[in-house]
């Protein structure tokens, strides 16, 4: 466990509107700071930051908390090491705690060395050349320089069970290291270890630290898997990280290039084009477009031109789109993928034909659309108007509806005023159902149902509010934590109605009990989910203009009230005690 005063330390030093700024482009608003959520996707900011009290709350998604707890969720952190990464952001050293390490179960940074070892390994097996000198002329057939290889850091494993744990276990490393790296797996026969990797070109993944995080191996033949992907480890996330960021990061300020393999990303970066990137063996996710948009403005997606990449580029522009990202398609002619255009027509005419031909989002679902029906077919060009007037109607700005509508207009030989119409009807009916939807989601969310932090919420909304309130005031005011410390008013953990109200509670007063409280410090017990919660709590109540002792000890009774009718449901005694005091209170 990290000192509390350390971490204090940390937290003075890293102000939160700084820290969030390099995040979220915040705007003032009042003594607060507004701007788009980080963690869902809106279109105007209810994502908030107090200055005041270095918080954060989102009111479309509820994610908030304190500045660790924000980098928790951005940086998709554990809390020792959102510390940590505060830490060393501020320039406050830690002070080294052995049981702390053992406690989170691992070390980030002896696990980059792990993995920095493994792939130095893998590459002097590549350049040996009784090992790897078959792995070197594949990679010399694929048309990759010796600068290439390099570059990227490619390697070898060798076509031997225990190569690399046999290194790495002389290097020191433990089995319980290598398998939480995916780098070794334990044989179920035999107990012992083996090589995941084995006879495969391998592709180190890099963060854009330059710590090797996972590691890609391709086979050299047609066995199966082609492709064999590092697992989710406690420093790779698949999810998180984009191949090659690492490079394409300082030549991407203009726009990226997002392919869909390792392959299509080397012959990008050796052709002159060091802006591209790949997922790792994944569809696109919502994570990897939010990290795109910190880099760039723009994507040119310049997937495979078969069916399934196609497939996948529509995926794409829906994600990439959500996060506010100029999405560009680009398609590759008379090749496969962006690789073997390359090898086919050089790096000239993929700039001049393919990323000079690039389509926008509109543009590129109009074509597949017209591909689709034969629009000299009345019934089939009244399909293709009919989709096409769909996806209008889903674009935001009405001067971009405009230009599109003209151009539908000029491919299909309607009049624009005919489809200016239809359009808006689907408008009209959008307005309407989203209003209907709105109502019955607050309906929804105000009985509490599908609450994922506090599944028990439902169960008796009043004693959950009034457990809210109690906690509210408990989480702002020392004078009320201190009247429970102090045992002048009887409350505890069995009061509580809900498990999460329970959960709050005791570790609150367990932490006040060791001293100065502070909410952050409940990081520790809560994820960064729960916290939003807890944040809310406070929020609401810090709204209301009585907190005082009166209002304290008005709502613990509450609790108790509705927490005792609550247990009783299954007691005929219980219940006409509840009665009687019911009588007696009122
Ligand atoms: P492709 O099959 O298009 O491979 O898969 P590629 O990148 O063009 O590779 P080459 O040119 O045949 O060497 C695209 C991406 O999908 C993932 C990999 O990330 C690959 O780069 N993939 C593919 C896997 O993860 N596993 C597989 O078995 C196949
Ligand atoms: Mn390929």
């Amino acid at each position: 466990m990290i000192d509390s005063q350390v971490i204090e330390e940390i937290k003075s030093r890293n102000d939160i509107v700084d820290v969030i700024s390099s995040y979220v482009v915040l705007k003032r608003a009042g003594s607060n700071m507004q701007g788009l959520c980080p963690f869902h996707s809106e279109k105007s900011p209810s994502f908030t930051v107090f200055t005041g009290t270095q918080g954060y709350y989102c009111f479309g998604c509820g994610a908030g908390g304190d500045v660790i707890t924000f980098v928790r969720q951005v940086e998709n952190l554990d809390y020792v090491s959102s510390l940590e990464f505060l830490a060393k952001r501020a320039g406050v050293t830690i002070p080294e705690d052995k049981g702390r390490r053992e406690k989170s179960g691992f070390d980030r940074n002896r696990m980059f060395e792990m993995n920095r070892d493994a792939a130095r390994f893998f590459r002097e097996s590549l350049f040996n050349e009784q090992i790897g000198g078959e792995a070197l002329s594949y990679l010399k057939r694929r048309g990759l320089d010796a600068a290439t290889v390099k570059r990227f850091g490619i390697g070898y494993s060798p076509n031997d069970f225990s190569a690399l744990t046999k290194h790495m276990r002389a290097l020191g490393y433990s089995e319980e290291e290598l398998i939480a790296g995916f780098l070794c797996g334990r044989s179920q026969k035999y107990g012992t270890l083996f090589d995941y990797f084995r006879n495969r070109v391998m592709f180190p993944i890099i963060d854009v630290s330059g710590n090797v995080i996972a590691f890609g191996g391709r086979v050299m033949d047609d066995s199966q898997p082609k492709y064999l992907n590092s697992s989710d480890t406690p420093v790779f996330k698949k999810s998180r990280n984009l191949f090659a960021l690492n490079f394409a990061r300082v030549a991407c300020s203009e726009e990226l290039i997002l392919c869909e393999g390792y392959m299509d990303v080397i012959a990008l970066h050796a052709a002159g084009f060091t802006n591209a990137v790949a997922t790792l063996g994944t569809a696109i996710t919502p994570e990897q477009a939010r990290i795109m948009s910190r880099y760039t403005k723009k994507v040119l997606i310049s997937y495979d031109s078969d069916a399934a990449g196609q497939k996948a580029a529509n995926r794409a522009i829906g994600i990439l789109g959500e996060v506010g990202l100029d999405v560009r398609v680009l398609k590759i002619k008379d090749a496969k993928d962006p690789d073997e255009y390359i090898k086919k027509f050089g790096a000239d005419s993929f700039s001049n034909d393919i990323l000079a031909a690039s389509r926008g989002k509109f543009e590129y679902n109009m074509d597949s659309v017209l591909a689709r029906h034969n629009i000299l077919i009345p019934d089939e060009k009244i399909k293709a108007c009919n989709e096409l007037c769909a996806m209008i109607s889903d674009i935001y700005s009405s001067a971009e509806r405009e230009v599109y509508i003209s151009a539908v207009s000029d491919k299909l030989g309607i009049p624009k005023d005919s489809i200016r119409a239809d359009i808006n009807r689907i408008l009209k009916k959008k307005k309407n159902d989203f209003k209907k939807q709105e109502s019955q989601k607050i309906i929804r969310q105000s009985a509490g149902f599908g609450d994922r932090v506090n599944p028990d919420y439902a169960k008796n909304i009043a004693a959950a509010k009034a457990e809210e309130s109690v906690l509210g005031m408990l989480l702002l005011y020392p004078e009320h934590r201190k009247s429970v410390l102090e045992g002048k008013c009887e409350l505890n953990e069995k009061d509580f109605f809900t498990e999460f109200g329970k959960r709050v509670f005791t570790s609150l007063i367990a932490t006040a009990q060791n001293g100065n409280f502070e909410t952050g410090l409940l990081g520790e017990f809560f994820t960064p989910e729960e916290q939003g919660r807890i944040m809310r709590m406070q929020l609401s109540r810090s709204q209301l203009s009585d907190n005082g002792a009166d209002a304290f000890n008005e709502s613990i009774r509450a609790l108790k009230r509705e927490t005792a009718f609550s247990d009783s449901e299954d007691s005929v005694d219980n219940i006409l005690d509840i009665i009687k005091n019911k009588r007696n209170n009122t």
